[in-house]
């Protein structure tokens, strides 16, 4: 497969999703120069970006999709011909204490950054330029749009229902996208994940935290019941997907990524103890506001039009993270 554009646009490359992404297109493919704009809020670590930091194709940018100018700047200077926007604030619970931040970064950020390849990539009536025929913007969402789900899979046309400050923050920025689609003709698409896991997690997620608790042998805090469902995709598959959309995804569509590994977050932790082989407590605290029940994504199209499939095994995967932090972090 050939990569639709030569010098693509990372934002959030120092955080979790996107650096394993820089990473796995720095393996496959060659040629092509990565900038990854990222303002390192608590979530993005340089320690993410050491597989490829020395990369002759790569360059880190300190600074905020938030910040027009910089943005311009970016594009001008290196020809930007590719967008894949990860940067976020990411956590629910903090969306929920201070939800203004959600609104500047995920949603004010993506405006800007979409305003900024229109006017690069196109010409004042929005025709788009010879140079960029190929450019596409390309937005990471997540489940948590569709809200949540008792029985059955959201397909990509169900309606958005999203219930905490982030994926109200997701969700606007899915509307943006659409409408910059349609109103400016620009070439859009979105990939709508469930939760990811793999290496380079801030330790606030799930998967770290349960790993660090059993670690330390402190109560993990479990919200309500513990009976909540979520779906788990291994990060490379993720990484896999977001490639195989951006360049063979129709422009203004949206593909649901997940891999039916369903499970509650209970059993989760108890697989997780299985693999440490450590026992693990469990500190039941007050349930989160507007925590959603159950996540679930139909995939049918993703598979039928692009012919994606998740290669990784759950268990195995998570084995397999596992024991790499256990030799690498020696925890
Ligand atoms: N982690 C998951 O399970 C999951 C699931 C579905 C969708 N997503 C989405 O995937 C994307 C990446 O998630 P993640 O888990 O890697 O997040 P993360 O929190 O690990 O990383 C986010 C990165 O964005 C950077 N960032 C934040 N605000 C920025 C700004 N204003 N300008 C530039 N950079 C900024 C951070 O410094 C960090 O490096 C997000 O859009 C998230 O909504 C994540």
């Amino acid at each position: 497969m050939k990569f639709r554009c030569n010098n693509l646009l990372v934002t959030g490359g120092s955080g979790f999703i996107g650096s394993n992404f820089i990473e796995y297109i720095f393996k496959k493919y060659k040629n092509i120069n990565i900038y990854n704009l990222d303002n390192l809020t608590y979530a993005g670590d340089v320690n993410n970006t050491l597989m490829f930091k020395d990369n002759k194709n790569y360059k880190f940018i300190k600074g905020s999709i938030c910040d027009t100018e910089l943005i311009h700047d970016i594009f001008n200077q290196h020809k930007i011909d590719g967008v894949i926007n990860f940067a976020a604030e990411s956590h629910v619970d903090n969306s929920i204490v201070n939800p203004n931040i959600f609104i500047e970064t995920n949603v004010k950020g993506v405006l800007e950054l979409m305003k900024v390849a229109c006017r690069f990539w196109m010409d004042k009536n929005f025709n788009y330029k010879n140079e960029f025929l190929n450019s596409r913007f390309h937005q990471i969402s997540t489940d948590e749009i569709y809200g949540s789900i008792n029985f059955g899979s959201f397909k990509e046309n169900h309606q958005y229902r999203p219930n905490s400050p982030y994926s109200a923050s997701k969700a606007s920025a899915d509307m943006l996208v659409r409408s910059f689609n349609i109103t400016y003709g620009l070439n859009t698409s979105i990939s709508v994940s469930s939760n990811n896991f793999g290496k380079n997690q801030n330790n606030e997620k799930f998967i770290p935290k349960i790993i660090e608790c059993i670690r330390s042998k402190s109560e993990i805090p479990v919200y309500g019941d513990g009976k909540n469902v979520r779906d788990w995709v291994f990060v490379n598959d993720n990484c896999r997907a977001i490639d195989l959309i951006f360049n063979n995804g129709k422009s203004g569509e949206q593909y649901n990524v997940g891999a039916n590994n369903e499970i509650t977050n209970l059993d989760l932790i108890k697989i997780i103890s299985e693999i440490m082989s450590l026992d693990f407590k469990i500190g039941f605290v007050e349930d989160r506001r507007g925590h959603d029940l159950r996540y679930s994504l139909d995939t049918t199209k993703i598979k039928s039009k692009l012919n994606w499939y998740p290669i990784n095994d759950f268990r195995t995967s998570l084995e397999k993270y596992i024991n790499n932090l256990i030799d690498h972090e020696g925890i």
